[in-house]
């Protein structure tokens, strides 16, 4: 892998093994580049300059662009393109004589072409999930109840791919989870507790809290946007019962595009309203259950059942609404998706709120004590750690860092 000197728009590295061979500029205006494996590449002179990374157009610290788009004349042309010394690609434009100096490792990971070895994936594919590819979370071992840098990156990668991940070992201080959450991200305040504990106590007023089954759900999708990532630190587990479900929504979503595609069509376009309608709020938010974006991927999952609000659909719409959603939360509730472990104490889990369905098993507070404590964040911190981390070791690979 080499290291290229020219800037990049941004304050990464981009090492990569490709090279440029050969450039040009074809008849219809286009900078094409020929890789070192024959690859051809086609640029168009006005994307090129939008990503001119020299200080004239790019702050120097900010990294942000210093040229009105505005001021960008759609039918830019390049005049002369050129390798310099290094290999870097050097674009000059028509009218303004503007001379752009492009980072080869920059310019392959923004090329289309499939990077392979080359890499840069900044986030990792999802890799779905039912209970026999994964009866429990991918667990890490904490060591002296400490959670160093690296296992802490181990496991946002886990989340990151499988949508959860278990820390064991990691002890029953109270503070540990506020400790841990703060260095992946601020804690993502709700209208619920900022830290919440869910404790029962063999000889406390069972009748003040339930001890019922909770049916797989995802936590306040009440809200415009429910929290990303849920952590909970198991610091007594006493009682019999209450072990922890969990189902890969995106699994299902794509279990049942293929098997039941009209139920799919269903629950990914009619909006099911979720309240939390006690106290003195009014939390309230419509939106489907399976969520899609433009490319046709599922990237959110909400529903929590016992919080649902009156449909609100067309007459002829309200069975065929009713069976999609018992068909989904019949498959986000079966053994065939939904894993089932015991907590234990000093165990911590992280989940990706948006994407795994939680539950509990009935537990019995008079069989002993349990006590989780809890709190939000949310996947942009997640995934900003991880990016700063791979940079780190990309820095590190091209003599950057020590
Ligand atoms: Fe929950
Ligand atoms: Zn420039």
């Amino acid at each position: 892998m080499k290291h290229y000197l020219a800037s990049t728009p941004d304050n990464l590295a981009w090492p990569t093994s490709a090279s440029i061979e050969h450039c040009e500029i074809a008849d219809d205006g286009a900078v094409v580049v020929r890789w070192d494996d024959q690859q051809l590449s086609r640029f168009h002179p006005l994307w090129l300059r939008d990503n001119c990374a020299c200080n004239i157009c790019l702050h120097a610290f900010t990294r942000e662009h210093l040229t009105d788009l505005l001021d960008l004349p759609l039918d830019i042309k390049a005049d002369k393109v050129k390798l310099d010394a290094d290999g870097a690609l050097v674009v000059s434009w028509q009218l303004d004589s503007h001379v752009g100096v492009f980072n080869p490792g920059w310019l392959f990971a923004h090329s289309g072409l499939p990077q392979g070895q080359n890499s840069q994936e900044q986030c990792s594919e999802p890799l779905l999930w039912t209970a026999s590819d994964l009866p429990e979370p991918l667990s890490f071992n904490a060591v002296d109840e400490q959670v160093s840098d690296e296992l802490l990156l181990e496991v946002l990668l886990a989340v990151e791919r499988t949508g959860l991940a278990r820390i064991r070992n990691a002890g029953s201080s109270r503070d540990t989870i506020e400790a841990l959450g703060l260095r992946v991200g601020p804690v993502r305040e709700t209208h619920f507790a900022r830290i919440f504990d869910v404790i029962s106590l063999a000889d406390g007023d069972s009748n003040a809290y339930t001890s019922e089954r909770l049916s797989a759900h995802t936590d306040i999708p009440t809200r415009e946007a429910p929290p990303g990532l849920q952590v909970l630190h198991c610091l007594v587990a006493e009682a019999q019962g209450g072990e922890s479900t969990m189902t890969d929504g995106y699994k299902i979503a794509a279990d049942l595009a293929e098997q039941f595609p009209q139920d799919f069509t269903i629950l990914s376009t009619v909006k099911w309203c979720f309240a939390n309608r006690g106290g003195d709020t009014d939390y309230r938010w419509q939106a489907p259950i399976i969520n899609v974006d433009s490319d046709g991927k599922v990237f959110e999952l909400r529903l929590l059942p016992f919080s649902r609000a009156p449909l609100m659909t067309d007459y002829e719409n309200v069975e065929p609404v009713y069976r999609a959603l018992q068909r989904f939360m019949t498959m986000a509730n079966s053994p065939e998706y939904q894993m089932n472990y015991k907590f234990a104490a000093g165990d911590i889990v992280i989940f990706d709120n948006r994407r795994i369905l939680h539950g509990r098993e009935e537990f019995f507070p008079q069989s002993g004590d349990r006590e989780l404590r809890g709190l939000y964040l949310d996947r942009d911190d997640m995934h900003s750690k991880i990016r700063m981390h791979t940079n780190q070791r990309n820095r590190q690979a091209a003599g950057l860092e020590v």
